[in-house]
């Protein structure tokens, strides 16, 4: 160990991604001695991601409960990125709505229109627009798209932007780095006791937090964390001379879907993302790159004129319901903040908070009720399901001594 490596802390937090530096932040900002595990960055989905903030646009079927939580990380932006601001010195990254979805052909046009109705049902505003008002709104876009969707609410934030400048707000009120990647949780009668690192070295410490994305299932002496790596590859370009959208697109063209995510000053659109579940897949392909581009200049031809300036991979860290694993892990001490699949910027700033709130007040802040890990613990599931006489215990494979354990 060198003599600058933490050896004791309050709190170790596995993950240097934006889970981890923000809930480091505020920890330290209460009072507490954090030390941080970066562990893995370059593929890792605060880093690669586009940052749309779009619990709108991003809503799926069947994802009520994980838009509750969307919308309440939304509200919560603009004063966390403020904040971030005032704390670090450094911008955030915010930058505010609103979204386009555009629709590139008939069928297209059709999926937008069933998207419109869902999102009307649900109470949420957007405005359904023609060919002509969407490209008003953005002149880039193809004269042949179909129809739009304006959606005010959703906006975007540069988290490459976000992360350092939460990664110096850390380092201003005491946060502390530990070099390396966690091998396992340390723990004694029940309750973690701190990390081992995998050079063998160790951070002690009475609670830490599990907020590396996609690699926590990786870590060891913990029961397993359900998260899977769901591959994106993502592309950056850089306009130059050229415009670039003034609002951030999402493109529904020809079945396919693709956004494209324009920065301040004209520096990058982001275009992304494929969904590939192939595990740890480093790999940029070409038929990856081509569909993007391919799709990119359908609906907004000018994008063919921009500088390919990056292809890169991230994982989104996914969960059986592709929700966010955030409470008490069953060691006391252990609290997990990851599984954030596709919605990880988007849920920076509550996550902090549900971190915060359950390390200095052991409360789990209502919103995130629905979110813990047991929602995932089977025997639990088919105790409950028997108890109500749902399931018979003999076929759920639970016996009547089982139920002391
Ligand atoms: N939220 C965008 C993506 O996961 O690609």
């Amino acid at each position: 160990m060198t003599d600058t490596q933490p050896a004791t802390a309050d709190v170790v937090v596995i993950g240097g991604g934006l889970m981890g530096r923000a809930s480091a932040w505020r920890l330290a900002a209460a009072g507490l001695d954090v030390v941080v595990v970066g562990g893995e960055t370059a593929a890792a989905a605060s880093t690669v991601a586009a940052g749309m903030l779009a619990p709108v646009t991003e809503t799926t079927f069947t994802e009520e409960v994980l838009l509750g939580l969307n919308l309440a990380s939304m509200q919560r932006y603009p004063s966390f990125a403020a904040e971030v601001e005032q704390a670090s010195g450094l911008p955030s990254g915010l930058r505010a709505g609103p979204t386009l979805s555009i629709a590139y052909d008939a069928d297209d046009a059709a999926r937008l229109a069933t998207l419109a109705a869902y999102l009307g049902r649900l109470g949420l505003e957007s405005s359904r627009l023609t060919s002509r008002e969407a490209r008003t709104i953005e002149p880039l876009l193809a004269p042949t798209v179909r129809a739009g969707l304006l959606v005010p609410g959703d906006a975007s934030c540069d988290n490459r932007q976000l992360l350092a400048a939460l990664t110096a707000a850390g380092e201003r009120v005491g946060v502390r780095a530990a070099a390396g990647f966690v091998h396992h949780v340390a723990s004694a009668a029940d309750r973690v006791t701190g990390v081992v690192l995998a050079d063998g070295t160790s951070v002690s410490a009475p609670t830490v937090v599990l907020a590396n994305g996609a690699w926590a299932g990786q870590v060891t002496g913990i029961p397993p964390v359900p998260v899977r790596p769901v591959k994106g590859q993502i592309l950056r370009l850089d306009p130059g001379r050229f415009p670039q959208p003034g609002v951030v697109v999402r493109a529904f063209t020809r079945g396919t879907e693709i956004y494209l995510v324009p920065r301040d000053g004209g520096r990058e659109v982001v275009v992304g993302a494929t969904v590939e579940e192939l595990g740890f897949d480093r790999r940029v392909t070409a038929g990856g790159v081509y569909e993007l581009l391919r799709d990119a200049r359908l609906a907004i031809p000018m994008s063919t004129e921009y500088v390919l300036a990056e292809a890169s991979v991230g994982y989104r860290p996914g969960t059986p319901d592709n929700a966010p694993i955030l409470g008490r892990g069953v060691l006391e001490g252990l609290v997990l903040a990851t599984g954030h699949h596709r919605n990880g910027v988007l849920l920076t700033p509550i996550t902090a908070d549900v971190v915060a709130e359950l390390v200095l007040h052991d409360r789990v802040l209502d919103v995130a009720a629905p979110f813990g890990p047991e929602r995932f613990d089977r025997k639990r599931i088919d105790r409950e399901r028997i108890d109500r006489g749902r399931v018979d215990p003999v076929a759920a494979g639970h016996r009547e001594e089982d139920r002391r354990c």
